[in-house]
């Protein structure tokens, strides 16, 4: 039996192994149906079809007359297939405070330019997970999760057993929007959770966490008759893609959906300013105990639905809402102990080992301790904290959850203080590699100064890399990178290494892959082609898998969209430095600045980590060649007369505050700038406008006024 991937067949061993599936299909389908004696399982049959399919695929030519892929029969679904969102699924800016609210409202009424009391909605912020619904003519045609907000899952046949869920819309053909994507969070209750939890544990399996747990995992389940038999529901609260708007407010559309049959929370009301609103807050948080499913706070939404078009968005959070959160659960426990982990960036991150507590229905062992500033009780700009009190092990501490986020501890209790108790000393030496860990002037982390020759960090930096906003290669978890990272006969400590794996085990004549624990033919060959299907990758998430400190998810967009390919990329960043036109062009990029602009500098200078990023991208000259990166796209494809142009205002805007244009000004496609260089497409000048408008005279760029960009943004 041949293990190679697809990809790295030749037409003769394509030819052959086409061949000897039809075979073993063939028998298999025999023992199953025929003699109703299978032979082997449900997913061996599917691999082989697979593959068939696979090879069919890259040489159609061969595709035999007797091929299994014409025979019908659904195959059974590996994983759930993807889902593009035509309208991002975004999340919400979070706040805990009353003044944060008038805050909320203050940046909006500032953002549009406006000082008048301004009409938002509440409703319950509900514990559960999101889900985009579509529905065209009224029917419904697909059901994805969140996922990373830009891809989600297809769950359309588990979302269509949950009652709550309308398979057809309400209302006459001809009143119903040709397409409508209707978004909400599906929940379970907690009667219905405890029930399940029974069922669980009558069952020897596993209870869930919490309702949010149960009701995640009960959505995604390849096989939808598990969903079916999970008592799941669904609240509506938002939209995406729609052929047409849905009413002029956010309360009109929500009864709209209601109208059209969905589930819409009744605590839902209409605020004037922030007053109200934090009245209908302590209203929903008095009602939370007897609701009877979990919510985790109250959101805010800008009522009036253009305005909430003029704000627009951010990178991830609508300006238009907020999710004003309930204040976290808290517990005591004792603190058992104090590790260090070391992490991507060298970061000496101290971990608190807590016996065993439960927080809001969560059971909690671990928390975190941020930096040695706050052991000893200091925030990071050095001000007390905690009154002072430093933190030892053995103390009895209070530990809180706010959400999703990692456990924190807020207090602890000196009268319970062992009297041998020592203040903790924070280690001046990475725990992982020996190496100096330094601390800079104005940091509160200590830093391991290894780089890649300490263990933690070079494996860190590989979880990283194949992480989901990354390389994301199905088979290669954060888990699975550690195996290899420790691996005496495939090694994997460079992000180069795992290109190499195929080609390793192919020469390597004694334990192939394939014979491992763990592995098996399938799941080794699946491996291989998952690998190279990677080997070509987009400019964005490649930079974002370098893992370089300071450039997260966003930055990475904006630097590849910047750039757009990575020779430009490379060279741009590679010759910066303070001073050099690189160095001006990389500081320009709106939301680059100097501090990131070094790290880039620094990671590219660094001969060891320039080795490694060379090896990886333009290959060892010999089994790997390097990857396929490909060019960055302008986000969306917008067809306006700005898309791709750099823009950059100054003076005084008449029509709209500067945010606002920024903001208009990207969605059209353009890139803005706050200042001006050779690379300015457009100078938009108000009243006021000083030396930038000097700077476009002098380098030639066009300069219009206010009214022009309006005209030519058709606004
Ligand atoms: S509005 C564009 N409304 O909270 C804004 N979200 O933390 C779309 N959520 O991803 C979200 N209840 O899953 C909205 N009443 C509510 C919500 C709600 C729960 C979830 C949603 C979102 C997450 C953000």
């Amino acid at each position: 039996m041949s293990e190679k991937p697809v990809e790295m067949l030749t037409e003769v061993e394509a030819r052959t192994e086409l061949a000897r599936l039809g075979l073993e299909i063939a028998a298999a389908n025999r023992a199953y149906h025929t003699l109703d004696a299978p032979e082997i399982s449900d997913a061996a049959f599917d691999a082989l079809k697979r593959r068939n399919a696979a090879i069919e695929a890259r040489f159609p030519g061969l595709k035999r007359p007797d091929s299994s892929s014409d025979q019908v029969g659904a195959a059974v679904a590996d994983g759930f297939g993807k889902v593009a969102h035509q309208v991002r699924m975004l999340s919400l800016e979070n706040a805990f405070a009353a003044e944060e609210v008038a805050e909320f409202d203050e940046r909006v009424q500032k953002f549009l330019g406006l000082s008048e009391v301004l009409t938002y909605t509440a409703e319950p912020k509900i514990d559960g997970l999101s889900l985009s619904l579509r529905y065209e003519g009224g029917v419904l045609v697909q059901a994805a999760t969140r996922g990373d907000g830009e891809v989600g899952e297809n769950v359309t046949e588990n979302a269509r057993t949950i009652a709550d869920i309308p398979q057809q819309l309400t209302g006459a053909p001809r009143d119903l929007p040709a397409i409508l994507e209707v978004r909400g969070e599906v929940y379970m209750s907690h009667a219905d959770f405890a029930a399940l939890n029974d069922r669980q544990a009558a069952a020897g399996d596993k209870p869930f966490a919490n309702p949010r747990n149960a009701a995640a995992g009960s959505l995604r389940q390849l096989d939808a008759r598990v969903t079916a038999s999970r008592p799941l529901r669904f609240f509506a609260y938002a939209w995406g893609e729609v052929s047409a708007p849905l009413a002029q407010t956010q309360i009109d559309a929500i009864t709209r959906l209601n109208a059209l049959g969905f589930q819409t929370n009744p605590l839902t009301a209409l605020c004037d300013g922030p007053l109200e609103m934090l009245a209908q807050y302590r209203l929903i948080e008095d009602r939370r105990a007897t609701l009877g499913y979990d919510i985790d706070g109250v959101v805010y939404k800008v009522n009036d639905l253009s305005l909430q078009a003029r704000l627009g968005f951010r990178s991830s959070t609508p300006r238009w809402a907020l999710a004003h959160k309930f204040p976290a659960e808290l517990a005591w426990t004792e603190l058992l102990g104090i590790d260090i982990q070391v992490g991507r960036t060298g970061a000496l991150s101290p971990v608190a080992r807590l016996q065993p507590v439960t927080v809001g229905g969560v059971v909690v062992s671990n928390a975190t301790l941020h930096n040695e500033d706050y052991i000893a009780g200091r925030d990071s700009k050095g001000e007390v904290i905690r009154g002072g009190k430093d933190i030892r092990v053995g103390d009895w501490v209070q530990v809180y959850r706010a959400g999703d986020v990692i456990p924190k501890i807020a207090d602890l209790d000196l009268s319970r203080r062992k009297s041998d108790a020592q203040p903790y000393d924070f280690p001046q030496l990475c725990p992982e590699c020996g190496s100096e860990a330094h601390r800079e002037e104005g940091d509160s982390v200590r830093r391991c100064t290894g780089g890649l020759i300490c263990p933690a960090q070079a494996v860190e930096r590989l979880k990283h890399f194949v992480s989901r906003a990354a390389f994301d290669i199905e088979g290669l978890g954060a888990k699975q990178v550690e195996l290899f990272f420790n691996d005496p006969i495939l090694p994997v400590k460079t992000p180069a290494d795992i290109f190499t794996l195929y080609a390793r085990d192919a020469a390597n004549p004694l334990q192939k892959l394939r014979n491992r624990d763990g592995f098996g033919e399938v799941s080794a060959t699946k491996l291989f082609a998952a690998i190279e299907a990677k080997r070509t990758i987009p400019l964005d998430r490649l930079i974002f898998a370098l893992g370089i400190r300071h450039v997260g998810e966003v930055a990475a967009g904006l630097l590849a969209r910047h750039y757009s390919t990575w020779a430009a990329f490379e060279a741009g960043v590679a010759k910066a430095e303070p001073g050099s036109p690189e160095w001006a062009e990389l500081t320009a990029i709106d939301g680059v600045g100097a501090v990131m602009a070094q790290s880039l500098a620094d990671a590219f200078q660094n001969p060891a980590e320039r080795a490694a990023i060379d090896n990886l991208v333009t290959g060892n000259g010999s089994d790997y060649k390097g990857l396929v990166v490909e060019p960055a796209a302008a986000r969306g494809v917008v067809d306006s007369p700005v898309a791709g142009k750099t823009v950059v205002f100054t003076g005084s805007l008449e029509k709209m505050t500067r945010a606002e244009a920024k903001s208009r000004a990207e969605a059209l496609g353009a890139k803005v700038a706050g200042s001006v260089s050779a690379r300015t497409d457009l100078l938009v000048a108000g009243p006021g406008a000083g030396s930038k408008a000097k700077d476009a005279e002098r380098l030639g760029v066009e300069v219009i006024d206010e009214e022009a960009w309006l005209r030519l943004i058709g606004a």
